[in-house]
């Protein structure tokens, strides 16, 4: 049910995007590794079972996982299991790295877009392996009889995040030194950079769009904290800004969301630092303002569905471009059943706003747009009903109950039926 005010604090747990690249770097070492503040998602957990069926020994507590991968095997990862998770295509560089032979299934397209990996095995290709990619599966094996990758500048047509992360962790123990150049300067880049320093690695530069790594023997085990969420941080200072409430979002990294922080004051909610890992949201009068999406420091995209809910109520004119991903605008159609006022021309949405959205029946259709339904919900008239919570809960720990710490009228329907 709409229309509530919120009030009082959320705690933003561990960061989906680190996780899921960590977790694949513990197959860099032969050794225990433990994780901590691991957030609690679907796909947390079938990147857990691609690590298990490569021989992985896995040990869940609440927040905390171990792992060791001393029997790493060099089989082929479950294509079952990578098609639910493009993110599993990222074990490609440590495997390859670790055993000198690796076999991948191609991850395939998503509902955002086709999400090609070819920046990924060209960066593999440069240090040294040979790549076939044969009924869907990308097979990558070490030239040469030392069986290690070799050192080598290579430079990204894109600062891809996913083919940052690859290379970084393949060249970690590679013959000699790497340099990525144009590399992804995303927060999750510089996390997946320190845990593997924090095993031994020699890696500098990251987040910077030069990245320099040392290649070593062997990495060893560790015991690493993985960085908040800035995505689901970001989230909830939206549902402060939509409902016009003053909350508190407590352990996240200010300096992560400064993109977010920078556009919600543009439109009208100040965000404060009350202290170094709590944000308050000043709530204000919303106002138009136009969003692009680019890489970090940019305007993240995984936060444009959230705005674009926020701007359908912002009064004038706002130009919302989204230039990471080709299809990532299919919230418009729901938001435009809530009574939103948005045309969609190419990649961009012009939304002009209205005084108020009403709540209907809608269905999620990825992840960041189950987000931004819920938030429409929380500021429209009467009930929202938001379908497709598998999105959701790829990547928002406990939503609803964190929303309901916070006085939102939210509830998980059991086996709706339309
Ligand atoms: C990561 O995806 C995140 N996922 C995404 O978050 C996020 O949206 C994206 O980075 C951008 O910030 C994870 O970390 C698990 P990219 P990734 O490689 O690595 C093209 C969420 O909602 N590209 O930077 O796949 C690609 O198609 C998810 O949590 C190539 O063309 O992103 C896309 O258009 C969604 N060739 C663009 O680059 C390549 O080889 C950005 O992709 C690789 C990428």
């Amino acid at each position: 049910m709409g229309r509530n005010s919120l009030k009082g604090q959320v705690k933003i747990s561990g960061a989906k995007n680190s996780a899921l690249a960590i977790m694949a770097g513990t197959l860099l070492c032969d050794d225990d590794c433990r994780l901590n503040n691991m957030p609690c998602l679907s796909d947390i957990n079938t990147m857990g079972l691609v690590l298990a069926s490569l021989g992985v020994k896995i040990k869940k507590m609440t927040s905390s996982w171990e792992f060791n991968s001393r029997n790493l095997k060099a089989e082929k990862a479950p294509y079952d299991l990578v098609s639910q998770l493009r993110a599993s295509f990222f074990v490609i560089g440590p495997i390859l790295t670790r055993l000198g032979v690796a076999q991948v299934p191609l991850p395939g397209g998503c509902a955002i877009g086709s999400r090609p990996v070819e920046l990924h095995v060209r960066g593999l290709q440069a240090m040294g392996a040979n790549v076939t990619i044969e009924h869907g599966v990308v097979n990558a094996s070490v030239k040469g009889s030392s069986g290690r990758l070799k050192g080598a500048n290579i430079f990204l047509d894109y600062p891809s995040v996913g083919a940052t992360e690859t290379i970084m962790m393949a060249a970690t123990l590679a013959d000699g030194v790497t340099v990525i150049e144009n590399a992804a300067k995303e927060p999750e880049i510089v996390d997946l950079a320190n845990f593997c320093n924090s095993m031994g690695a020699k890696i500098s530069g990251a987040g910077t769009d030069s990245i320099v790594i040392k290649g070593v023997e062997r990495l060893h085990s560790t015991d690493y904290e993985i960085i908040p969420d800035r995505i689901e941080a970001g989230t909830f200072l939206v549902a402060g800004a939509i409902t016009h409430s003053e909350i508190l979002v407590t352990s996240v990294n200010h300096d992560h969301l400064i993109p977010v922080i920078a556009k919600l004051s543009e439109i009208g909610c100040k965000v404060i630092q009350e202290d170094k890992n709590i944000l308050r949201t000043i709530p204000g009068e919303l106002r138009a303002s136009d969003i692009e999406t680019l890489p970090h420091p940019g305007f993240p995209t995984d936060m444009q569905a959230q705005f674009m809910a926020l701007l359908t109520i912002s009064e004038g004119n706002s130009l919302v471009t989204e230039t990471v991903f080709e299809n990532r605008l299919r919230h418009v159609a729901e938001l435009k059943r809530m009574g939103a006022n948005i045309k969609v021309k190419g990649n961009s949405a012009h939304v002009v706003g209205v005084p108020m959205l009403s709540g209907a029946p809608v269905m999620a259709t990825d992840l960041r747009a189950s987000a931004a339904l819920v938030l429409a919900g929380l500021a429209a008239d009467g009930k929202t009903i938001v379908q497709g919570l598998q999105h959701l809960d790829r990547g928002y720990q406990d939503l609803e109950q964190k929303l309901q710490g916070l006085g939102a009228k939210i509830q998980r329907l059991q086996d709706y039926q339309p």
